[in-house]
This record gives C-alpha cells, structure tokens and sequence, in this order.
C-alpha cells in the first residue's frame, strides 16, 4: 500500500534566546508566575534579518539533509505560518527558491497553531493521489512580531522558530511506516477568544495577537481529547499502543491534562515548551525534530502528533515511523 512516510527532520532557531528573566526586565511579570502557571523558561525571538522563510528555510535543509534527499527531488512544498514574510506571496514559494527547488507546488496554509497537522494532512493526501512523490512539509512562526510587548497575559507565553519533516510517498507492508490516520476540525464559533485584531482587509494594518488564555485552556483540552480518541479509533490502536505523543507546545499544564484525559503516561508527553514557549505552528515539528535527534523517538515507534489553534482549528495524526 501506498503510505506517505517520514523520511528526515529538521528544525531552526534565532540567535537569540530570551529567559522569563530578561522579560521581568520588560515587563511586570516573574519568572515564577510563568513557570507555575505555563512551564515556560525562556523563547527564542527573531533579530533583524531573521524571519519565517529564513527559519523555515534552515529547518528544510536539515530535513533534507536527514533524509537524504537534493532540493530537486521536492514536488511539494507547505508550510503552515500566521506569521508569513508578506501577505504574498506565500512563504512556500521563497523557501521553494532559497532552497533551488523549480516546477513543484508550493504554498501555505493558515490555521495557526494546528497549522502543521493541517500542512501534515493536506500533504499526506496528495502524496497518495501521485501528485508528487517527496514533500516537504513546514511550520514556521516569528510571532513575536504579531506581540503586544504591553500585554503580559499574552507577550511571555510565544517564541520563533521552524521545524520541518520530509514526507515520501512509499509502497510499504500493513505494518511498516507511514501516516495511519489523521483527524482535523475547525469551528470558526470562537473567534473572538483567539485571533489578531488587524488584517489586509480589515485595518490594513499587521494587527497584534489577542487571547482569552483561560477560556481558550479549557476549549483546548476537551478538544485534543476528543479528536486524539478519533484518531486512535480510526487507526484500531489504543492509547497503550503508543510510544510517544507529540503535542502543540502551549503550556504544560494543557500538555498534563490532556495526557491525564487519555490515561497517558507523562514520560511518553515529548515536551519542549519549557525551552521553546509556544511557536504556533513550528511547536509540532520542532518538539518532533528534538525528541527524534535526542534518540527519543525511533524507526518503528508509533507517535501521535496533535494541536489546537485559532479559529478554533484543532487535529491529530498518528505516524509509524
Ligand atoms: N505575569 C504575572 N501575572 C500575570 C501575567 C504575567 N505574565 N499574566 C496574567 N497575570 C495575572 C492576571 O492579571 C491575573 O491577575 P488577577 O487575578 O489579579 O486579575 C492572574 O495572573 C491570573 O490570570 P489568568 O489569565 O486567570 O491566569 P491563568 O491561570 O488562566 O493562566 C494562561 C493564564 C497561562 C494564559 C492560561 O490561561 C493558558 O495557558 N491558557 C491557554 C492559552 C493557550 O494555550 N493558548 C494557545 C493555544 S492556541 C495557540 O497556541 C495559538
């Protein structure tokens, strides 16, 4: 059968990295209330000529490089960002070209911080349709350009950065490696409690992220709840059959609700939100590139992915690797 496979990652981060130290200097915050309430320790935030198609850029060639596979073997770029270089052309497109990839399909995909689940499902379609036979899918961010740095319920708790995997379209047996089932949902009812006020066609202006944190906590974990049991009854796996979970990094506590919700251990959680803060979409592949380098994660394992953004948009995929 024809399954879209993992083959490589990578991932990227600025130059520099901010602690909930260097923010008390900025802000009235404490290092302690952002540890107790979200886990965070500190986030790497874009400097001048860093941006999310220079990111996304770094962490598809450490991809690339991982799987063994030139530029020009590429039929497919996505990459999902909130935070694109310019509102067009998509972000895709100058990595396509930064990377000297020519003729394939790129573009973006908004659903902010399930955008990679999104990129991850949208490819792995098309990648069994023939469409193309590698791909590669991104999640890059710099929100901290998209920060009201006057607002500390919402400026201490997102970082920059990009992950990126290399999906290959592969003919393999019932039990070998590949996507096995993926889940996405969006419901456009709660807007108001996660979204940037500013746009193209409203303001004209970039606009500033907005976030009601508390109500936004509680929509997150009966969702990811919700969707990770589809998925797992749509892959006829149980909860025990799984070697690690890969969650969006919004905060620990979600991370430890949602875990508890499943009957998961915690020591299967890949957990990254202490190092990186929440990057949106590059949360996912970012914690994905970590825990497979650090030797976490290896060829056969079974993993979960899963992410809840604005919108609301939420999803779940799990992988053979
Ligand atoms: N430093 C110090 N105090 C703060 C800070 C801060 N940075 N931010 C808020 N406070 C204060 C508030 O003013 C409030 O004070 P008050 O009681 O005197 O009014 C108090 O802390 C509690 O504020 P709450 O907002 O009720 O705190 P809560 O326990 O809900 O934690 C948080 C806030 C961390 C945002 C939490 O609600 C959360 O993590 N929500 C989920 C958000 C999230 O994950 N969003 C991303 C998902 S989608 C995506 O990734 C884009």
């Amino acid at each position: 059968m024809i399954r879209a496979v993992i083959t490589g990652s990578g991932s990227a981060l600025p130059k520099d990295c901010v602690t909930n130290a260097d923010l008390e200097a900025r802000v009235d915050t404490s290092d302690e209330w952002i540890v107790e309430r979200t886990g965070i320790r500190q986030r790497y935030i874009a400097g001048e000529g860093e941006t999310t198609s220079t990111l996304a850029t770094e962490a598809a060639r450490k991809a690339l490089d991982d799987a063994g596979v030139d530029a020009s073997e590429i039929g497919l770029i996505i990459l999902a960002t909130a935070t694109p270089d310019h509102t067009f052309p998509a972000t895709a497109t100058q990595v396509q070209q930064a990377l000297g990839c020519r003729g394939g399909v790129a573009f973006d995909v908004a659903a902010v911080c399930s955008g990679f689940l999104y990129a991850l499902g949208t490819a792995e379609s098309l990648l069994r349709t023939g469409m193309a036979k590698k791909a590669l899918v991104i999640g890059a961010e710099t929100f901290s350009r998209i920060l009201d740095w006057e607002d500390r319920t919402t400026c201490v708790l997102f970082g920059d950065g990009a992950g990126a995997v290399v999906l290959e379209a592969q003919d393999v047996a019932e039990d070998g490696p590949g996507i096995l089932a993926t889940k996405l949902h969006a419901d456009g009812e709660h807007k108001d409690l996660l979204y940037v006020d500013g746009g193209p066609s409203t303001t004209g202006e970039v606009g500033k992220l907005r976030m009601k944190g508390r109500e936004v906590f509680r929509h997150a974990v009966v969702n990811l709840a919700d969707v990770l049991g589809e998925v797992l009854a749509d892959a006829s796996v149980t909860a025990a059959d799984i070697d690690w979970v890969v969650p969006h990094q919004a905060n620990a506590r979600i991370l430890d609700a949602t875990a508890r919700k499943l009957g998961l251990p915690a020591e299967k959680v890949v957990v990254t939100v202490d190092q990186h803060a929440n990057t949106s979409a590059a949360s996912v592949p970012l914690a994905f590139d970590v825990a497979r380098k650090d030797g976490r994660i290896k060829p056969g394992d079974l993993v979960m992915f899963e992410a809840m953004g604005g919108g609301f948009t939420w999803g779940a995929s799990l992988a053979r690797i």
